[in-house]
């Protein structure tokens, strides 16, 4: 495995690889990597011939009270785990090398926002998708893979690459999770013994709504209300969001007859987690 750490370098790299005739598949990931992030390097490996995978902690993404500085970082567990995976390139510039100079030019986002992640991380989805435009111009993907954990993440970088017409396919992985039903997060190291303990019951309430829109109920109101419930009854942690929208679209939904998703958030004392469930009615 090759590790670049040199954006000219990754970038002249990457054209090479195209003209070549090569099909790319790369996998953005921040790092503290887990099975969330080796599924979408795995599935790279089968589709593509050469596998890019890029841990990088954007601070353009992250809020000013937000967890930037102490965000998970481990380099060496890091590249041993993409090692094993296979992966042809590891791309892992530090900030000096994507960010020399503050940016003049920026990305933006006006649709699928408004909602979920972006209530209260305002700016966030903007950081994303101007360091993904980074990222893509410099390891030329013809396949990209995103995790549905991040399942507004990746309905705005939908978006991106067909609005602004990148040539590049984005792949939706599903979301790994625990044994338990947790979904696997960097984040989830910062969770309490007891946090840990009770974090399940977010995948057991979005289960309980799913069950009631296969059981036949069409009120989105009547759904987000028994989940709500549920949680405030099994967990301690406050609820950021619970929201059932179309997906991707992410509109406001008044009758459930199309594919919908089920998100919440839920801020613990040192972690803030997010989990959905996408149904077709
Ligand atoms: P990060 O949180 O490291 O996640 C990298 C990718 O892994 C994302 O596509 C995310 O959805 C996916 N992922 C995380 N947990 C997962 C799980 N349990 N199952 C399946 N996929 C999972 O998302 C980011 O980084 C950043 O915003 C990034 C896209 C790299 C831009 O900076």
């Amino acid at each position: 495995m090759k590790i670049i750490r040199s954006v000219k370098e990754m970038q002249d790299q990457a054209i090479l690889l195209r003209s070549q005739g090569k099909t790319i598949g790369f996998a953005p990931t921040m790092g503290y990597l887990h099975d969330g992030h080796i599924a979408l390097m795995r599935q790279a490996r089968k589709e593509n011939d050469i596998v890019i995978a890029s841990i990088f902690v954007n601070p353009l993404q992250f809020g000013e009270n937000e967890d930037f500085d102490k965000y998970p970082r481990d380099e060496a567990r890091d590249r041993k785990i993409v090692e094993k995976e296979q992966v042809d390139i590891l791309f892992l510039p530090d900030i000096s090398e994507m960010y020399p100079n503050s940016m003049g030019v920026t990305m933006d986002v006006v649709s699928r926002i408004g909602v979920l992640c972006d209530r209260n991380r305002p700016g966030h989805f903007k950081g994303v998708i101007t360091v993904l435009t980074k990222l893509f111009h410099l390891t030329q993907p013809s396949r990209a893979y995103f995790g549905l954990k991040d399942a507004q993440q990746v309905a705005v970088v939908d978006l991106l690459v067909t609005d602004l017409n990148f040539p590049i396919e984005i792949k939706m992985v599903p979301t790994v999770r625990e044994p338990d039903g947790l979904a696997k997060s960097s984040r989830n190291v910062y969770l309490t013994e007891q946090e840990r303990l009770e974090s399940k019951h977010l995948y057991q309430a979005l289960q309980l709504g799913k069950q009631k829109i296969i059981d036949g109920q069409k009120n989105p109101v009547m759904i987000v209300n028994e989940v709500k419930t549920y949680l405030k009854q099994n967990i301690t942690g406050k609820i950021d969001y619970l929201e059932l929208l179309s997906y991707p679209t992410l509109s406001p939904v008044n009758l459930i007859d199309e594919q919908v998703i089920i998100a919440v958030a839920v801020q613990y004392s040192q972690a803030r987690l997010i989990d959905n469930i996408i149904v077709t009615p």
